[in-house]
């Protein structure tokens, strides 16, 4: 086995909160009379809030002083937390556990790398915290993916260098932070990736097969 650790995205790989920050960032949006739709959405995918804010704002026609900024910020905040309050259990499928077991009982160890300084509430609220060694989230770093800093951070959580390490990601921000960190990725989803990821899943339980054998993988 080429690893020994796996450091997973959570947004779009683990779960799938995307229609909440969609929504919360449209009623931005609509306040700075700029355009959003599906396209600028997979921009916001693993930038940090701020960063997301500046995408947003790019198209629209007022400025925005940095307080306005952090309160639209904030609000957003507000109302994406209101909608995660929806999310249960329920929200990570049977088969995402059960590929998250698997790799366990094959003796990898588990992280999470997210830009979100919501991983936290979003892990409890879908009970998922007892698969994973450690945590890297938005609240323990200070650049976001491209950057390769949140990665970094969780491979040293977990005790292991690097080149040990896999991460799993669902968009080409973190593909390139995943590069940058030094370690491979394998990217699930249907993400335009710049390069290609050494694995191309369609989603997380297709990876025990991938890394453990079996059918599934495409190299
Ligand atoms: C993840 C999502 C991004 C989001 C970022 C910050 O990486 O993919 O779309 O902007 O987290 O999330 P936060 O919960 O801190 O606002
Ligand atoms: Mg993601």
């Amino acid at each position: 086995m080429k690893y020994k650790g796996i450091i997973f995205d959570l947004d779009g790989v683990l779960c799938s909160t995307d229609r909440f920050h969609y929504q919360a960032w449209q009623q931005t949006a609509r306040e700075a009379k700029a355009p959003f739709d599906e396209t600028v959405n997979q921009r916001l995918r693993g930038v940090s809030r701020m960063e997301s804010l500046e995408i947003i704002l790019e198209k629209s026609p007022l400025t925005f002083t940095q307080p306005e900024k952090e309160r639209l910020a904030e609000e957003k905040n507000e109302r994406y937390r209101r909608l995660l309050q929806q999310m249960t259990p329920a929200d990570m499928p049977a088969g995402v556990r059960e590929a998250l077991r698997a790799l366990r009982a094959a003796g990898l160890k588990l992280a999470v790398g997210s830009s979100s300084k919501n991983a936290g509430f979003i892990l409890k609220q879908l009970d998922a915290e007892q698969y994973f060694d450690a945590v890297c989230d938005g609240t323990r770093i200070t650049r976001s993916k491209p950057h390769p800093e949140v990665f970094v951070k969780a491979a040293g959580m977990l005790g292991l260098p690097a080149e040990d390490c896999l991460v799993v990601e669902d968009a080409p921000a973190g593909l390139e932070a995943a590069r940058a960190a030094g370690m491979d990725c394998a990217g699930v989803g249907d993400a335009r990736w710049p390069f290609a990821p050494a694995y191309r899943l369609p989603d997380v339980t297709a990876l025990p097969a991938a890394l453990l054998g079996g059918e599934g993988a495409r190299r």
